[in-house]
Protein backbone atom coordinates (compact mmCIF):
# COMPACT_ATOMS: atom_id res chain seq x y z
CA UNK A 1 0.00 0.00 0.00
CA UNK A 2 1.16 3.65 -1.25
CA UNK A 3 1.49 6.46 1.58
CA UNK A 4 -0.92 8.19 0.36
CA UNK A 5 -3.55 7.02 -2.85
CA UNK A 6 -6.76 7.95 -4.65
CA UNK A 7 -8.66 5.56 -6.04
CA UNK A 8 -11.42 6.20 -8.83
CA UNK A 9 -11.64 9.89 -7.66
CA UNK A 10 -14.01 12.46 -8.72
CA UNK A 11 -14.85 15.70 -8.41
CA UNK A 12 -17.55 18.53 -8.97
CA UNK A 13 -18.15 21.96 -8.61
CA UNK A 14 -21.69 21.98 -8.84
CA UNK A 15 -23.19 20.38 -12.62
CA UNK A 16 -19.62 20.37 -14.00
CA UNK A 17 -17.40 17.15 -13.09
CA UNK A 18 -13.84 18.63 -12.83
CA UNK A 19 -12.39 14.94 -12.13
CA UNK A 20 -13.08 11.70 -13.61
CA UNK A 21 -11.77 8.43 -11.41
CA UNK A 22 -8.31 9.57 -10.92
CA UNK A 23 -5.65 7.26 -9.67
CA UNK A 24 -2.47 8.25 -8.41
CA UNK A 25 -0.49 6.98 -5.45
CA UNK A 26 2.78 8.28 -3.37
CA UNK A 27 5.31 6.40 -1.81
CA UNK A 28 7.08 7.17 1.65
CA UNK A 29 9.88 9.48 0.54
CA UNK A 30 8.82 9.88 -3.09
CA UNK A 31 8.66 13.44 -4.82
CA UNK A 32 5.62 13.02 -7.29
CA UNK A 33 4.89 15.30 -9.97
CA UNK A 34 1.19 16.39 -11.32
CA UNK A 35 1.47 18.42 -14.58
CA UNK A 36 -1.17 20.07 -16.98
CA UNK A 37 -2.48 22.76 -18.39
CA UNK A 38 -4.65 25.36 -16.96
CA UNK A 39 -7.88 23.94 -16.30
CA UNK A 40 -6.51 20.22 -16.29
CA UNK A 41 -7.87 19.29 -12.85
CA UNK A 42 -4.52 19.97 -10.11
CA UNK A 43 -5.66 22.29 -7.36
CA UNK A 44 -9.04 20.44 -7.65
CA UNK A 45 -7.04 17.10 -7.24
CA UNK A 46 -4.92 18.95 -4.25
CA UNK A 47 -7.92 20.23 -2.62
CA UNK A 48 -9.78 16.81 -2.51
CA UNK A 49 -6.64 15.42 -1.05
CA UNK A 50 -6.96 18.63 1.05
CA UNK A 51 -10.47 17.65 2.53
CA UNK A 52 -11.31 21.13 1.16
CA UNK A 53 -13.29 19.38 -1.33
CA UNK A 54 -14.97 15.99 0.40
CA UNK A 55 -15.28 12.11 -1.55
CA UNK A 56 -16.26 8.86 -0.62
CA UNK A 57 -14.31 7.89 2.63
CA UNK A 58 -12.33 4.92 0.65
CA UNK A 59 -11.76 7.83 -2.49
CA UNK A 60 -8.45 8.42 -0.48
CA UNK A 61 -6.57 6.68 1.66
CA UNK A 62 -3.62 7.55 3.74
CA UNK A 63 -1.61 5.24 6.24
CA UNK A 64 -4.07 2.99 5.50
CA UNK A 65 -6.62 4.93 7.06
CA UNK A 66 -9.65 6.17 4.54
CA UNK A 67 -9.39 9.76 4.60
CA UNK A 68 -11.48 10.99 1.62
CA UNK A 69 -14.64 12.16 3.56
CA UNK A 70 -12.34 13.66 6.31
CA UNK A 71 -12.20 17.95 6.31
CA UNK A 72 -9.43 19.91 6.15
CA UNK A 73 -8.26 21.27 9.67
CA UNK A 74 -8.70 16.34 10.18
CA UNK A 75 -6.02 15.96 7.47
CA UNK A 76 -3.78 18.60 8.80
CA UNK A 77 -3.78 16.94 11.87
CA UNK A 78 -3.31 13.64 9.91
CA UNK A 79 -0.06 14.52 8.55
CA UNK A 80 -0.87 16.26 5.26
CA UNK A 81 0.08 19.80 4.98
CA UNK A 82 -0.56 22.15 1.64
CA UNK A 83 1.02 25.08 0.05
CA UNK A 84 -1.80 26.67 -1.95
CA UNK A 85 -1.92 27.69 -5.09
CA UNK A 86 -1.86 32.03 -4.67
CA UNK A 87 0.23 31.49 -1.50
CA UNK A 88 -2.81 32.57 0.81
CA UNK A 89 -0.84 34.61 3.41
CA UNK A 90 -2.27 36.45 6.40
CA UNK A 91 -1.98 40.02 5.12
CA UNK A 92 -2.74 41.51 8.21
CA UNK A 93 -0.03 39.07 10.13
CA UNK A 94 4.09 39.22 10.34
CA UNK A 95 6.26 36.54 9.00
CA UNK A 96 6.60 35.11 12.15
CA UNK A 97 3.50 34.87 12.80
CA UNK A 98 1.84 33.20 9.64
CA UNK A 99 4.73 31.03 9.92
CA UNK A 100 3.33 29.62 13.26
CA UNK A 101 -0.02 29.51 12.30
CA UNK A 102 1.06 26.41 10.50
CA UNK A 103 2.39 25.11 13.76
CA UNK A 104 -1.29 25.17 15.20
CA UNK A 105 -2.96 22.74 13.35
CA UNK A 106 -0.52 20.01 14.18
CA UNK A 107 0.85 19.18 17.65
CA UNK A 108 3.66 17.10 16.60
CA UNK A 109 7.39 17.89 17.20
CA UNK A 110 9.65 17.30 14.71
CA UNK A 111 12.71 18.65 12.65
CA UNK A 112 10.79 21.91 10.91
CA UNK A 113 10.03 25.01 13.92
CA UNK A 114 10.51 28.71 13.32
CA UNK A 115 14.52 28.21 13.35
CA UNK A 116 14.96 25.59 10.78
CA UNK A 117 12.67 27.29 8.42
CA UNK A 118 14.33 30.60 9.00
CA UNK A 119 17.43 28.33 8.04
CA UNK A 120 16.59 27.16 5.15
CA UNK A 121 15.05 30.95 4.08
CA UNK A 122 17.52 33.44 5.61
CA UNK A 123 15.49 36.30 4.07
CA UNK A 124 12.53 35.38 6.25
CA UNK A 125 14.25 35.41 9.57
CA UNK A 126 15.65 39.31 8.13
CA UNK A 127 11.74 40.16 7.87
CA UNK A 128 10.45 37.76 10.52
CA UNK A 129 8.38 41.14 11.76
CA UNK A 130 6.97 42.41 8.19
CA UNK A 131 3.72 41.72 7.27
CA UNK A 132 3.41 39.09 4.87
CA UNK A 133 2.14 41.56 2.24
CA UNK A 134 5.23 43.81 2.36
CA UNK A 135 7.31 40.87 0.83
CA UNK A 136 8.24 39.89 -2.60
CA UNK A 137 5.99 37.50 -4.63
CA UNK A 138 9.13 34.88 -3.80
CA UNK A 139 9.34 35.27 -0.41
CA UNK A 140 5.68 35.24 0.40
CA UNK A 141 5.78 31.84 -1.34
CA UNK A 142 9.16 30.83 0.92
CA UNK A 143 6.62 31.87 3.55
CA UNK A 144 3.70 29.47 2.66
CA UNK A 145 6.16 26.62 2.54
CA UNK A 146 7.39 27.43 5.67
CA UNK A 147 3.99 27.47 7.15
CA UNK A 148 3.01 24.46 5.47
CA UNK A 149 6.21 22.72 7.11
CA UNK A 150 5.64 23.76 10.37
CA UNK A 151 3.23 21.12 11.04
CA UNK A 152 5.55 18.74 10.51
CA UNK A 153 3.51 16.85 7.97
CA UNK A 154 4.58 13.78 6.54
CA UNK A 155 2.96 14.56 2.82
CA UNK A 156 3.74 17.81 1.43
CA UNK A 157 0.97 19.42 -1.13
CA UNK A 158 2.44 21.94 -3.31
CA UNK A 159 0.29 24.13 -5.58
CA UNK A 160 1.90 26.01 -8.48
CA UNK A 161 4.60 27.17 -6.02
CA UNK A 162 6.37 28.85 -9.63
CA UNK A 163 3.38 30.57 -10.84
CA UNK A 164 4.66 34.03 -11.48
CA UNK A 165 7.83 34.13 -10.05
CA UNK A 166 11.13 35.06 -12.05
CA UNK A 167 13.67 31.88 -12.99
CA UNK A 168 15.85 32.71 -10.32
CA UNK A 169 13.75 33.22 -7.68
CA UNK A 170 12.05 29.78 -9.13
CA UNK A 171 15.55 27.87 -8.45
CA UNK A 172 15.61 29.04 -4.64
CA UNK A 173 12.59 28.34 -4.54
CA UNK A 174 12.87 24.64 -5.76
CA UNK A 175 15.95 23.90 -3.70
CA UNK A 176 14.58 23.94 -1.06
CA UNK A 177 12.43 20.33 -1.91
CA UNK A 178 15.49 18.21 -1.58
CA UNK A 179 16.25 19.17 1.89
CA UNK A 180 12.53 18.61 2.30
CA UNK A 181 12.71 15.44 1.05
CA UNK A 182 15.71 14.74 2.92
CA UNK A 183 13.92 15.66 6.20
CA UNK A 184 11.85 12.36 5.74
CA UNK A 185 8.52 14.41 3.96
CA UNK A 186 7.44 12.95 0.98
CA UNK A 187 5.47 15.25 -1.37
CA UNK A 188 3.72 16.40 -4.08
CA UNK A 189 4.48 18.95 -6.55
CA UNK A 190 1.68 20.67 -9.16
CA UNK A 191 3.58 22.40 -11.92
CA UNK A 192 2.34 23.30 -15.40
CA UNK A 193 5.78 24.28 -15.58
CA UNK A 194 7.19 20.83 -17.16
CA UNK A 195 11.05 21.25 -16.99
CA UNK A 196 10.71 22.03 -13.64
CA UNK A 197 8.72 19.43 -12.60
CA UNK A 198 10.53 16.80 -14.74
CA UNK A 199 13.69 18.13 -12.36
CA UNK A 200 12.83 17.54 -9.11
CA UNK A 201 10.21 14.59 -9.75
CA UNK A 202 10.54 10.74 -8.82
CA UNK A 203 7.67 10.17 -10.78
CA UNK A 204 5.07 12.42 -12.63
CA UNK A 205 1.91 12.38 -13.62
CA UNK A 206 0.47 14.33 -16.95
CA UNK A 207 -3.40 15.84 -16.11
CA UNK A 208 -5.73 16.93 -19.00
CA UNK A 209 -9.72 17.51 -18.49
CA UNK A 210 -10.18 16.14 -15.31
CA UNK A 211 -8.07 12.45 -16.34
CA UNK A 212 -4.58 11.45 -15.69
CA UNK A 213 -3.26 10.49 -19.37
CA UNK A 214 0.45 9.58 -18.61
CA UNK A 215 2.26 7.89 -15.54
CA UNK A 216 6.14 7.50 -15.30
CA UNK A 217 9.38 8.22 -14.39
CA UNK A 218 11.01 11.18 -16.07
CA UNK A 219 13.77 9.37 -17.57
CA UNK A 220 10.99 6.89 -18.96
CA UNK A 221 8.78 9.44 -20.64
CA UNK A 222 9.33 10.85 -24.25
CA UNK A 223 8.70 14.42 -24.94
CA UNK A 224 6.26 13.40 -27.35
CA UNK A 225 4.27 11.54 -25.11
CA UNK A 226 4.37 14.24 -22.51
CA UNK A 227 2.84 16.67 -24.82
CA UNK A 228 0.29 14.17 -26.37
CA UNK A 229 -0.56 13.84 -22.92
CA UNK A 230 -0.56 17.58 -21.64
CA UNK A 231 -2.06 19.31 -24.73
CA UNK A 232 -4.07 16.19 -26.42
CA UNK A 233 -2.74 13.84 -29.39
CA UNK A 234 -4.51 16.56 -32.20
CA UNK A 235 -2.39 19.69 -30.68
N1 LIG B 1 -14.74 26.92 -7.66
C1 LIG B 1 -15.00 26.45 -8.89
N2 LIG B 1 -16.26 26.52 -9.41
C2 LIG B 1 -16.51 26.03 -10.64
N3 LIG B 1 -15.60 25.47 -11.46
C3 LIG B 1 -14.34 25.41 -10.99
C4 LIG B 1 -13.97 25.89 -9.71
N4 LIG B 1 -12.64 25.68 -9.53
C5 LIG B 1 -12.20 25.11 -10.67
N5 LIG B 1 -13.22 24.94 -11.55
C6 LIG B 1 -13.13 24.31 -12.88
O1 LIG B 1 -12.63 23.00 -12.73
C7 LIG B 1 -11.68 22.70 -13.76
C8 LIG B 1 -10.36 22.34 -13.11
O2 LIG B 1 -9.84 23.50 -12.46
P1 LIG B 1 -8.53 23.44 -11.58
O3 LIG B 1 -8.57 22.24 -10.71
O4 LIG B 1 -8.38 24.75 -10.94
O5 LIG B 1 -7.41 23.23 -12.70
P2 LIG B 1 -5.84 23.52 -12.68
O6 LIG B 1 -5.41 23.67 -11.27
O7 LIG B 1 -5.23 22.33 -13.35
O8 LIG B 1 -5.63 24.76 -13.48
C9 LIG B 1 -11.62 23.93 -14.66
O9 LIG B 1 -12.48 23.72 -15.74
C10 LIG B 1 -12.12 25.03 -13.76
O10 LIG B 1 -12.73 26.06 -14.51
MG1 LIG C 1 -4.44 25.19 -10.31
Amino acid sequence: MALLQTDNLTAHYGDFQALFGVDIRLEEGETVAIIGANGAGKTTLMRSISGVLTNRADAITFENDRIGSAHAADIVKKGIAMVPEGRKLFPSLSVEENLLIGAHGRKVTGIWTLETVYEMFPVLKERRLNPGTALSGGQQQMVAIGRALMSNPRVLLCDEISLGLAPVIIRDIYAALPKIKASGTSIVVVEQDIGQALKVADRVYCMMEGRITLEGAPSDLSRDAIHNAYFGAAA
